[in-house]
C-alpha cells in the first residue's frame, strides 16, 4: 500500500541482503520511522516489543529472523534453540508457530551451508504468498460488501472493524481491510467505524492511519460505541481479523473483539472474520484451548501519545498503586460469527465450512 504515494510493504530485505527492514509501528500515526533488524535477536524483539505485529507479520518477521539466526549458526541445535526464542515471543497469533515450522521443514534436510540461504529464500516466498493470500481475501469479501452496498440503494455502507486488520497487520493488503480497499477502489460508498482499540490502541494508531493514507472515510470511536451504533442502524456490516480459528471455528482476535461480535448479534449485524488459512489451528479442537497473551499492566495504566510540541509521550492515567489487568486477546464462539473470508472463498464457522475449503486441513499454497 501506498504511504504519501509511495509503495510499501510491511517488512522487506535490504538490498545487500544483510538484515530486513521494518516499518516501526509502535511510532505510528506520529512518526514514520523505519527499523533495520539483523539479527535474530533483534527480529523477536521486534515481535516482542510490538514494533511490529498482527498475526502475518509476526509470522514473517519470525521467519527472516530463523533465516538471520542461521547465518550465525546453522546447525540443528542452533535452529531449534532460534525457533523456540521466536516462538516465545508471542502466545496467541498461530502463524508464527506456523512460518518457523516452514522455515524448520525447508532446511532441516539440508547441508548446513546452504540453509542459511534457504531459510532466506522461504522467508520471501512466505512474504509473497501473504500478499497475494490477503489480495484474495479482499476479492472474496468484496462480493460481500457489494451485495451489503446494493441491500443500500445508494447510501453509504457503514462498516465496523476492531484493531488492526490491515496492511500493517500483515505483509501488505491485509485481511479485514482488504475488502474495504477494493471496496472504496470500486467506487462503493462506505464509511468506517474504526474501534480505538484499548489498551494500545491499533484502531485508533494503526486502522485510523491506514484509512486515512487511502483516503477511506473513517472515524474513530470509542471501544464501548459500537453496540450504540449497531442498535441505531449505523453499522450494516462489522469485519475483524483473526490470530487463531481452531478447528470448530472459534475465534481468537484483539481483546473486545467479542463483546463485539455479542452486540452484532443481538442486533442482527453481520459480523465476518477474514482470515488466511496460515490462522486456522487445526490442532485444537475449540477456543477455550487457545493460549491468550497476558501483557503488562502498564499498557492499561499508561497512554502514548503526541503532545502539543509534537514530542512523544507517555502518560499515566489510573491512581498510582491501582492494579491493572491486561489480556490481550479473547475468543470469539463460531456461532456469533456470520462467515469466514478466505483466500478460497467464504465458509460456514464450522469445521465442515472450514474443511470444505481447505480438505487437506493444513496451511495450504494459494
Ligand atoms: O496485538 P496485535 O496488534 O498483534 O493484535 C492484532 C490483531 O488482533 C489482529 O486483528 C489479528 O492479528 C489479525 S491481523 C490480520
Amino acid at each position: 500500500m501506498k504511504i504519501q504515494g509511495q509503495p510499501y510493504r510491511t517488512i522487506w530485505p535490504t538490498p545487500d541482503g544483510s538484515a530486513v527492514e521494518v516499518i516501526d509501528q509502535t511510532k505510528l500515526p506520529h512518526r514514520f520511522e523505519i527499523r533495520r533488524l539483523a539479527t535474530m535477536e533483534e527480529a523477536a524483539d521486534a515481535i516482542r516489543t510490538m514494533v511490529v505485529r498482527g498475526a502475518p507479520l509476526i509470522g514473517a518477521t519470525a521467519a527472516y529472523g530463523l533465516a538471520l539466526a542461521l547465518r550465525d549458526d546453522a546447525s540443528d541445535e542452533a535452529l531449534d534453540r532460534a525457533h523456540d526464542t521466536l516462538l516465545a515471543t508471542r502466545p496467541t497469533a498461530v502463524n508464527l508457530r506456523w512460518a518457523l515450522k516452514r522455515i524448520c521443514d525447508a532446511v532441516r534436510n539440508r547441508p548446513r551451508e546452504t540453509r542459511a540461504a534457504a531459510a532466506w529464500r522461504e522467508a520471501a516466498i512466505i512474504c509473497d504468498e501473504d500478499v497475494e493470500i490477503c489480495r484474495r481475501i479482499g476479492e472474496h469479501g468484496l462480493k460481500l460488501f457489494r451485495e451489503a452496498a446494493a441491500k443500500k440503494n445508494g447510501a453509504t455502507l457503514n462498516v465496523l472493524t476492531h484493531c488492526n486488520a490491515g496492511w500493517l497487520a500483515c505483509v501488505d493488503w491485509g485481511t479485514a481491510l482488504a475488502p474495504i480497499y477494493m471496496a472504496y477502489d470500486e467506487g462503493i460508498p462506505l464509511h468506517v467505524w474504526v474501534d480505538e482499540t484499548r489498551p494500545r490502541n491499533q484502531g485508533a494508531s494503526l486502522t485510523a492511519f491506514e484509512l486515512g493514507s487511502h483516503g477511506v472515510p473513517h472515524a474513530v470511536i470509542a471501544d464501548n460505541a459500537g453496540g450504540h451504533l449497531m442498535q441505531a442502524g449505523r453499522v450494516d456490516l462489522a469485519i475483524v481479523g483473526t490470530d487463531r480459528v481452531t478447528r470448530n471455528g472459534d475465534v481468537a482476535n484483539k481483546i473486545g473483539t467479542y463483546l463485539k461480535a455479542l452486540a452484532a448479534k443481538d442486533n442482527a449485524v453481520p459480523f465476518y472474520v477474514a482470515l488466511p488459512s496460515t490462522t486456522i489451528d487445526w490442532t485444537l479442537a475449540s477456543g477455550d484451548l487457545i493460549p491468550i497473551e497476558e501483557r503488562a499492566g502498564t499498557e492499561v495504566t499508561h497512554m502514548s501519545g503526541r503532545l502539543p510540541d509534537g514530542s512523544l509521550a507517555t502518560v499515566e492515567i489510573t491512581p498510582q498503586g491501582s492494579a491493572a489487568a491486561n489480556p490481550g486477546f479473547d475468543v470469539t464462539p463460531a456461532r456469533l460469527v456470520t462467515g469466514f473470508v478466505t483466500e478460497r472463498g467464504v465458509c460456514a464457522t464450522n469445521e465442515q465450512g472450514l474443511r470444505s475449503l481447505f480438505p487437506e486441513g493444513a496451511a495450504p499454497k494459494p
